[in-house]
């Protein structure tokens, strides 16, 4: 029966990029969501951007822009960093957007009436310069314990003493640098002591079968004892200025705080999906309500499970709202066995990656190859990564096609070749198919793995199934084959059969394949000239013969993927160094979001940089030993700089529009000698060199005074 599903993605935060921690969950999301479609059951994808809260409002501040300017910038980017890495959302919208709001008054409403939202006063933090509230991690000062200066309000990073805000010395508020006073105001409460609550969240946590195991644990430490429960409210304003909703009838005084209208954002996405796509309105009723036969999943960080798996649904409950299905939490990744460190160069955006030149699909293969059904953290090893992605998918699946094709092509008029049917276990397969056979066999395993999350056990299946059928490849020697053919007719016959098994195999492979790397998987189908596949095409008993007919016409063989070169990551890594980059947000473990309790902000970036920062950045005198036109580039000329000891470099720089490359050729400039060497579409560009430029049009290249020679070093 065809299940009806709606499947969501945390919301990223709009003030910051898409990374690689957080495409483990959206490629674990997309990859269950693109299995659950190949399964044929009814699949909505939906996402959108976090977009309220204190730190988008003060960013957009420090840029001088609206709140508005910088969340359509940042939608853009992450519109296109999930288009790169095939992030098939159905509708990613964003949460500052009228269907939400009309949600959240509703529910607001819906508890207000239901006597389960309190008031009282709170004392927070006040920045009297910037006149607002300011949440605790905006505070810093002298720790209480050992006197190191600029603490956060939670905890000391020299001498690793912990402490209530109130404690530090000589507090200040990071947004203005004044001193913060400690004022009070009015909070609105969702009341999650009320005993309503607390009953729903023992039987949603416990016995609905919502939580993993190992979260159904944490909340029950979390909800203490019954009789002794230890929820306890939730604050869910905050005062303006703040940027968000206002909370209905405070006169535009006080807002939902961030965390109360972020996951209503997933029926906000939803909700324009339906509407914009002139969808069935009754999909809203289905899906958003209780008393239907649809799921509601989410896909999330053990980091945000408080709020998923405690506020979210007891929101809902108590709203007329249904609560969700399933809470899938994954754990945090690592790289290289370390929280992602921008000084190290690991923590990499989706955008470098990109930019880099490395394929999206190695990542999802390489994530697929290591993600289970558990909160347990991933790690990211770069060597790893290289071995396992070349060895696997070069080496073992595309492999196959690349082994067959020629064969095929040359000896069979690229048909299919015919097939002996036999049986194995039952099950009709080609005969002498052994490695066909394994991969038949392995179908229902694979399909359950995925079902279950369990990815790295079907990536390890998956591979299982490519070595048997290249054993049989190596078995038959097809090649040793196509030599006797002109001399013995059973020869054509044997390698017929082989390519036909092997060529079949690899067609399976692709279907189980396919939801991991959409786009290998649909190379794949241009060359099998199948159309899309579906598990249709994988579902027992299978017959080649219906699948692949005796006679069908393959398409062209094109390469399917090429290998990772380590270069390439040396590259990558190197060019996520913060110390090659220009002044960025500090760095910030994976998981870690840029939620209010963890922030740094723009304002907050350092205004100099050191000496030893300067020197950093290998700064040479080269002289332009050749200069030329790039063919199809609009604005780059390739230069070919001599750098005196350091040797030639070969540069793309986007000057063509202010030199003519002949008039270049012999004069000096100044290079960048030490950047990482970049993949460019045309070639490696091994440094940069300078330039000036202002608003109106125009370029000016550097050039050093008369007397100094290529290679000097500029200090
Ligand atoms: O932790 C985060 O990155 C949040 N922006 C996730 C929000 S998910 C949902 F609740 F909206
Ligand atoms: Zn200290």
């Amino acid at each position: 029966m065809s299940r009806r599903i709606l499947v969501t993605s945390a919301l990223p935060y709009a003030n910051g990029a898409i990374h690689l921690g957080h495409l483990v969950e959206y490629i674990q999301t997309d990859i269950w969501v693109r299995f659950q479609r190949m399964q044929r059951h009814d699949v909505h994808y939906v996402g959108a951007d976090d977009t309220h809260g204190t730190p988008v409002m003060l960013r957009a501040d420090a840029e001088g822009i609206t709140p508005e300017q910088l969340i359509e910038r940042v939608w853009k980017e992450h519109d296109r960093d999930f288009k790169s890495f095939s992030v098939g959302f159905d509708n990613f919208h964003s949460t500052n957007k009228p269907e939400n709001e009309a949600l959240c008054a509703e529910i607001y409403g819906k508890l207000r009436d239901a006597g389960l939202i309190a008031t009282r006063s709170v004392e927070q933090f006040y920045d009297p310069v910037k006149a607002m509230f300011l949440p605790d991690r905006y505070i810093k000062g002298e720790c209480p314990k050992c006197g190191a200066k600029d603490q956060y309000g939670d905890s000391c990073e020299v001498c690793g003493a912990t402490y209530a805000p109130t404690e530090l010395k000589n507090p200040y508020s990071t947004v203005s640098g004044a001193k913060p006073e400690r004022r009070q105001s009015e909070h609105y409460f969702f009341k999650l002591s009320d005993p309503r609550c607390e009953a729903f969240l023992r039987e949603f946590t416990q016995k609905s079968g919502a939580l993993q195991p190992e979260a159904a644990n944490k909340m029950k430490e979390w909800l203490g004892e019954p009789g002794d429960s230890k929820l306890s409210d939730w604050d869910i304003s905050r005062d303006a200025p703040y940027f968000g909703f206002a909370i209905p009838g405070t006169e535009g005084k006080k807002f939902f705080y961030v965390w109360l209208d972020a996951p209503v954002g997933y029926f906000g996405s939803f909700t324009h999906h339906v509407r914009s796509k002139g969808l069935d309105e009754k999909l809203l009723q289905d899906f958003l309500r209780p008393g239907g036969d649809t799921e509601l999943v989410h896909f999330i960080g053990k980091d945000i499970l408080y709020f998923h798996a405690l506020f979210w649904p007891a929101m809902l409950q108590h709203a007329g709202f249904r609560t969700p299905t399933k809470i899938f939490a994954h754990g945090f990744l690592t790289v290289n066995g370390e929280k992602m460190s921008k000084s190290r160069g690991t923590f990499i955006t989706a955008e470098s990656y990109i930019q880099q030149g490395l394929n999206p699909e190695w990542l999802r293969y390489y994530y697929a190859a290591k993600l289970n059904s558990t909160m347990e953290d991933i790690d990211l090893n770069l060597e790893d990564f290289v071995a396992r992605v070349n060895s696997d998918l070069v080496g073992k699946y595309v492999n196959i096609a690349s082994r067959i094709a020629p064969f095929i092509a040359k000896h069979f008029d690229n048909r299919m070749p015919g097939v002996r049917m036999g049986s194995f276990s039952g099950i009709p397969v080609p005969a002498d198919a052994a490695g066909l056979a394994v991969a038949t066999a392995q179908s229902d395993t694979i399909r359950e793995h995925f079902e279950q999350r369990e990815f790295s056990k079907a990536t390890r299946a998956i591979m299982e199934v490519a070595d048997a059928i290249n054993k049989e490849i190596d078995g038959f020697k097809p090649w040793l084959l196509a030599k006797e053919i002109a001399t013995d007719p059973q020869a054509k016959v044997k390698l017929g059969q082989i390519c036909a098994n092997a060529i079949a195999g690899f067609q399976l492979l692709t279907i189980y394949l396919k939801p991991i790397l959409p786009r290998l998987a649909e190379a794949a189908e241009q060359f099998l000239n199948s159309g899309p596949l579906t598990w249709k095409n994988a579902t027992l008993p299978i017959d080649v013969e219906k699948f692949l007919p005796t006679g069908h016409e393959f398409g062209q063989f094109q390469p399917l993927m090429t290998r990772v070169d380590p270069k390439q990551i040396e590259a990558l890594v190197a060019a996520n160094k913060e110390s090659l980059k220009p002044a960025a947000p500090a760095a910030k473990p994976a998981a870690a979001k840029t939620s209010e309790k963890t922030v740094e902000t723009a304002t907050e970036q350092p205004a100099h940089i050191s000496i030893d920062d300067f020197s950093k950045i290998d700064l040479r005198v080269a002289r332009i030993a050749n200069a030329e036109h790039v063919e199809g580039a609009d604005k780059l000329l390739k230069l070919t700089l001599d750098v005196g000891a350091l040797g030639t470099k070969q540069v793309f720089a986007g000057i063509k529009s202010a030199y003519d490359p002949a008039a270049l050729v012999g004069r000096l400039t100044v290079m960048v000698a030490n950047l990482a060497p970049r993949k460019m579409k045309f070639g490696m560009s091994e440094g940069m060199v300078l330039a000036a430029s202002g608003e109106a049009p125009g370029l000016w290249l550097l050039s050093p005074d008369a007397g100094a020679q290529p290679g000097m070093r500029i200090k």
